[in-house]
């Protein structure tokens, strides 16, 4: 795996001071608990693992996306799959989002408690179980959308809908590429398109459209050449489906690694990038419009781990493991520390590799890594500490974990 001297983003690549307070999770709990907020803990007095996040970094995502949203006169919908936290999709529609999307039920029924509205469910919502949820949320947050992609569902919808008297906002679900959900561009997608509109209960929105397979194409080039071969038919079929008279107004799609090829592609009106919220070590990988690494966004997101051995000059161990990053990705997560490297070492331990340290790693330090994969990574953990520099200013609930 190629460096990608992701500790350079971060202001501070030194550990964190030690204070030696020492917190555990219930006492963290109860100062909220009390209303008296958590003024005084710092990072360092947090049980690890921890996940923080860098408030700093985060803002600057926020709003650099949504410059971007408005200079380009794209809507924006950020994917919350990335954070499942009311509290972050709450700040990206302050910044100006028009909702957020989100990949599962309970995502879309936590924010909905929490008063985030706008919502675009993303995966098809199969099953009498999913559809009966679907009905109720709808009750109370009319304007969520959900996705069908087949003829069959769309009935279901219809018949559930109507039985309810419950009205459901439809796009159509046309996979670019990958034979995953969704339904091939072209005239069957158009013609459900016009199945959609005309079937009772249902009222269609548009299509959605998202090519992860483009997401992490290497190389900004060679990643525009793909995102555009392959958006270019479902956009045509979207435009089709508009022609033929059924009303298609929404066009969303898109991801981090191609929000800045598909806000240029005739017809895309609304982006769904997730990760760019907090990014990741994959993603820094997959190289920018500017260079080899990806810089558009910054790293925010990172596992607070304790060096527990520092037996051998080579090597250090901390007591973060398979348990506390994911572990789907070839990269694994990239410590704050110059010149250091990491690598899984059982469940609940890392190994810290030290041959070209710039740093000195010591027993009983506190380390920073980035996370190698942010959405699954978030979803691993309770909560999230919120940090400004090195002072832990909030403690936001990860509401929505889980895979239901
Ligand atoms: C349907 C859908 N849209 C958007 C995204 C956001 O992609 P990214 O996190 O790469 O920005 C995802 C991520 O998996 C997704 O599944």
């Amino acid at each position: 795996m190629k460096p990608t001297a992701v500790t350079a983003a971060f202001a501070t690549a030194a550990p964190p001071a030690q204070s030696g307070k020492g917190y555990n999770l219930e006492e963290i709990e109860q100062k909220l608990a009390k209303g008296a907020g958590i003024s005084g803990v710092h990072k360092a007095d947090l049980p690890t693992p921890s996940l923080l996040l860098d408030l700093d970094s985060l803002e600057f995502n926020i709003n650099r996306a949504a410059d971007h949203a408005k200079k380009y006169g794209i809507d924006l919908r950020p994917h919350a799959k990335t954070h499942k936290t009311p509290e972050i999709a709450k700040l990206q529609i302050a910044a100006g989002a028009v909702g957020v999307s989100c990949a599962t039920i309970r995502e879309a029924e936590v924010l909905t408690d929490a008063g985030v509205g706008g919502l675009l469910i993303t995966s098809e919502l199969v099953g009498p179980n999913k559809i009966a949820r679907l009905l109720r949320l709808a009750r109370r947050a009319p304007d969520v959308m959900a996705v069908v992609d087949n003829p069959i569902h769309a009935e279901q919808l219809s018949e559930a809908a109507t039985a309810a008297n419950v009205k459901l906002n439809i796009l159509i679900d046309i996979d670019p590429t990958g034979r995953r959900s969704g339904i091939a561009p072209g005239p069957a997608a158009v013609e459900l398109g016009k199945k959609v509109d005309s079937l009772p209960g249902l009222e269609l929105w548009g299509v959605h459209g998202y090519s992860g397979a483009s997401s992490h194409v290497v190389g900004f080039e060679a990643r525009k050449e793909h995102s555009t071969q392959y958006m270019t038919p479902v956009i045509d079929s979207f435009q089709q489906m508009a022609k033929a008279g059924a009303p298609a107004r929404i066009m969303s799609g898109g991801s981090t690694g191609t929000y800045n090829i598909d806000c240029h592609l005739d017809g895309m009106n609304e982006l769904q990038m997730g990760s760019y919220i907090v990014m990741d070590v994959d993603y820094r990988r997959i190289g920018g419009a500017s260079g080899e690494v990806y810089t558009d966004f910054k790293p925010a997101l990172t596992v607070l781990a304790t060096v527990v051995n520092k037996n051998y000059d080579d090597i250090a161990t901390v007591d973060s493991g398979i348990k506390s990053f994911a572990t789907d990705r070839t990269c694994g997560p990239e410590p704050l520390l110059d010149g250091v490297t990491y690598s899984i070492n059982g469940d609940e331990h890392g190994r810290l590799h030290l041959e070209n340290a710039k740093v000195a790693v010591n027993f009983g330090d506190k380390v920073e890594l980035i996370v190698p994969h942010c959405d699954p990574n978030v979803n691993l953990y309770e909560r999230i500490y919120v940090c400004r520099g090195d002072n832990v200013v909030e403690v936001w609930k990860v509401g929505a974990r889980g895979n239901i």
